[in-house]
């Protein structure tokens, strides 16, 4: 039988004891250690990737900060918080971190030890002391914030004109950051970008405005994994919204989708993203996830909303290059500097003969690739994909000094 790794963190000597007897008396777990900070539990993690981690709520730098934290540092690690109470708040602030469970201390032995294997299998447990707190209130519908010329909102009330050329004719620009504990990973890079977005497109745009913009929307926001939006309008409108992580398959199947890039729109990330979305639905009708593009001289592209990165040998990266008219992505950017990935032309022909693959986004970092076009990789993730994913999330890590 396999059994359930599980790492315990209490700062409680005490607690931290009886858990580690509980997890050692029962077959269907192995505790692989035990730790008393959240610095430790993070190290212990990188080394002994559980697949559960038991993490007390109120320890000090505990929190939702460390199960963000957790989810960086080890990221098939489920994260079951323990708590001596049920506090409605702290309950929906470590679901929204991405807990996948909340126990109370003082659960009985067998039901602890049930629910840990229940979180490790993918369900989502939550002790009926908290359950009634957590579900007053759900986490998926608290209001997400916005921001529009400077003014925080709910996201649902933040509007734009409807004569607004950006809404009309998709006349804008815009950029995607993810947040990792409330921080923006390369927020730099992002405005840099929609700056030369807007400069391309004769868009004016007030890159200190919309700095400002971002960073008072962080200060209000409380939700810390997330993504954050953000778009400036042919009407000159400044809008940031907060929205939420959508869920995505552990592996994509990819359906090759005809697509000719519009070159006047190059190097613009352009509000005009109907075709991409279209390219996904398209895919989709085909049974498959998302659409690799593909031009109609049989060049390979990139996703709708992702860059492609493949191995056809088995033992190098190749991406294809920026004179394809593919998006200037930012993490293929810190791909490349992380991994060795070479920029080479593929062929649509080439497909068959790609042994692993993955699709590469600030959303969802490495994403492995199991079929294209029905076609079975070799590997999904690949070694080379694993390679990838392990090296992004611990530049992100670095560069957030999430572990410092
Ligand atoms: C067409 C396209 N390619 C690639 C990407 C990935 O870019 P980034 O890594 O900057 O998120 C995106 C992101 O939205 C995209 O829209």
């Amino acid at each position: 039988m396999t059994h359930v790794r599980v790492l315990v963190v209490d700062d409680a000597l005490a607690i931290r004891q009886v858990l580690v007897d509980l997890l050692t008396a029962d077959p269907r777990v192995e505790c692989v250690g035990a730790a008393a900070t959240v610095h430790g539990a993070l190290d212990l993690a990188r080394r002994t990737r559980p697949d559960v981690a038991l993490m007390d709520v109120r320890m000090p730098g505990g929190g939702p900060v460390a199960v963000g934290a957790m989810r960086i540092a080890s990221p098939g690690t489920r994260v079951v918080a323990l708590s001596g109470g049920a506090d409605g708040a702290i309950v929906r602030g470590m679901l929204d971190a991405g807990a996948s469970g909340y126990l109370v201390k003082g659960t009985i032995a067998s039901d602890l030890i049930d629910a840990v294997v229940r979180c490790a299998a993918g369900d989502t447990v939550l002790a009926t002391e908290v359950a009634a707190a957590a579900t007053a209130e759900p986490a998926s519908v608290r209001p997400m914030l916005a921001i529009l010329d400077g003014t925080v909102t709910d996201a649902s009330q933040a509007q734009i004109p409807a004569t607004d050329d950006g809404f009309l004719r998709g006349d804008g620009v815009f950029e995607v950051m993810r947040l990792y504990g409330g921080r923006p990973f390369a927020l730099d890079d992002h405005l840099t970008r929609l700056g030369r977005s807007a400069a391309n497109l004769r868009l004016p745009i007030d890159l200190d405005a919309v700095r400002a913009d971002v960073e008072a929307l962080l200060e209000r926001n409380d939700v810390q994994e997330a993504a954050m939006r953000v778009v400036v309008t042919r009407g000159g409108r400044r809008l940031a919204i907060v929205e939420e992580l959508k869920p995505l398959p552990e592996t994509l199947a990819l359906a090759t989708i005809e697509y000719a890039p519009t070159r006047v729109l190059d190097q613009v990330k352009s509000l005009s993203y109907a075709a991409n979305m279209l390219a996904r639905r398209l895919a989709q009708e085909q049974d498959a996830d998302d659409a690799l593009l593909v031009t109609p001289h049989g060049r390979v592209l990139e996703g709708p909303t992702t860059s492609f990165v493949c191995s056809l040998d088995g033992e190098t990266l190749v991406t294809p290059p920026l004179s394809e008219h593919i998006l200037d992505s930012i993490t293929r950017r810190h791909l490349f500097d992380v991994i060795e990935v070479t920029e080479q032309v593929i062929a649509r022909d080439d497909l068959p003969r790609v042994r692993e693959a993955f699709m590469a986004s600030t959303l969802r970092e490495v994403h492995p690739v199991r079929t294209i076009d029905g076609v079975e990789l070799a590997a999904a993730p690949g070694a080379l994909t694993q390679e990838a994913a392990g090296r992004i999330r611990a530049h992100i890590e670095q560069e957030l000094g999430v572990s410092a």
